[in-house]
């Protein structure tokens, strides 16, 4: 298959782009910044202008639209702005694109997020009975800005349909895979350091899902006609914020982690240029469409998932390549 990934470079496209590379799918990635990588990158602006990279997209299988500005810093004015503005006005301009393409790509999967449901922590939420955030009572003003924003993203998205292209939101749970500077590295570099326990006060509940799961469920996304609009993207059992850490603790191999009270985080995240919300957030969301679907996850445990990504980190540390599950299996 021809796969294009707009706004592949990050965390989430370099998972993608190797899966897919590794299986001998031909993977391009569009990127603002050229750049040395095992599959072709092809540089767009992501701004409303025509170049090379509608060729990329022209008579290809399949666009995964991951572009926009990192959410992983404060919610000021200004980047607020960004974080929409990158969104939308690269889905519009895929959408225009596409109209005037003779062969647009069958499957069209726009990035979302799991954070646009509600905080949870009484209920699973799934594609059909969750309820979106936005409106709870005593929420922070961050959590809300982040269901708008995902909301404003995915009615881009959905405004205008493709005739010849199937159109899928991901409502995706955080990947973890073992990369440096991804959200897992981030977590154990807490535990390494003694200070990974129970953030906040534990109750909430994080979603989540293993790299290989996610590679495999949008593999099962791009093969099935059957399956469009949002699909939730998650391991199908969260898990208490405090049951979470203790498990990355022990897969670590240690007992020791300084628990981090609510001050502490809010502290910890101005310091370190960005938003608590990951961390106290009750993120309760499961992957009803893609169980109906017949996916079966290789780690619907964290206690497994995360033994395997510190031994591939330990591995990759020591300077070992990094894996899909395709070299896996
Ligand atoms: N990471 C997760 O677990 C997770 C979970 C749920 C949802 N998501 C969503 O999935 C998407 C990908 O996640 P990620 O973690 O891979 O994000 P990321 O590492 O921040 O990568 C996003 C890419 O978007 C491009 N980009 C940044 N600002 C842009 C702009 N103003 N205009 C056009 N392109 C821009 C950048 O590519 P260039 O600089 O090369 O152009 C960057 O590599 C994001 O939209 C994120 O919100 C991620």
């Amino acid at each position: 298959m021809r796969i294009v990934l707009p706004g592949g470079s990050g965390q989430v496209g370099t998972v993608l782009a190797r899966h897919f590379h590794q299986e001998g799918h031909k993977v391009t990635v569009l990127s603002r910044t050229p750049r040395q990588t095992p599959w072709l990158t092809v540089v767009w602006d992501g701004k409303p202008t025509t170049g090379d990279w509608m060729d990329a997209i022209d008579g290809s299988d399949v666009c995964i639209n991951l572009a926009g500005r990192s959410v992983n810093c404060r919610y000021g004015e200004a980047n607020r702005l960004e974080i929409v503005e990158s969104r939308v006005q690269t889905t519009n301009l895929l959408q225009r694109a596409m109209e005037t393409m003779s062969a647009p790509p069958r499957v069209w999967l726009n990035a979302s997020t799991a954070t646009i449901y509600r905080h949870s922590l009484d209920r699973p939420m799934d594609e059909v009975t969750g309820e979106l955030g936005g409106n709870e009572p005593g929420a922070p003003d961050t959590w809300n800005f982040s269901i708008r924003m995902a909301t404003e993203w995915e009615r881009a998205f959905f405004a205008n349909s493709l005739s010849q292209t199937r159109k899928v939101a991901m409502r995706s749970a955080i990947t973890f895979s073992p990369d440096r500077g991804g959200a897992f590295d981030l977590l154990l570099g807490l535990v390494r350091r003694g200070l990974g326990g129970t953030q906040g006060s534990g109750q909430q509940f994080v979603s989540w899902i293993h790299e290989y799961d996610f590679c495999r469920a949008v593999k099962l996304l791009i093969d099935r006609p059957d399956l469009s609009g949002v699909v939730n993207i998650a391991a199908p059992n969260p898990i208490r914020n405090c049951d979470f850490m203790r498990e990355l603790r022990l897969a670590w191999g240690t007992w020791i982690g300084l628990p981090a009270n609510e001050w502490m985080i809010e502290f910890g995240a101005f310091f370190l240029r960005t938003e608590s919300e990951l961390a106290l957030k009750s993120r309760q969301v499961v992957a009803r469409r893609l169980k109906d679907a017949g996916f079966e996850f290789l780690y619907p445990e964290w206690s497994v998932a995360a033994q395997e990504l510190v031994t591939r980190w330990r591995r990759q540390e020591a300077g070992g390549v990094p894996e899909t599950v395709a070299a896996r299996a």
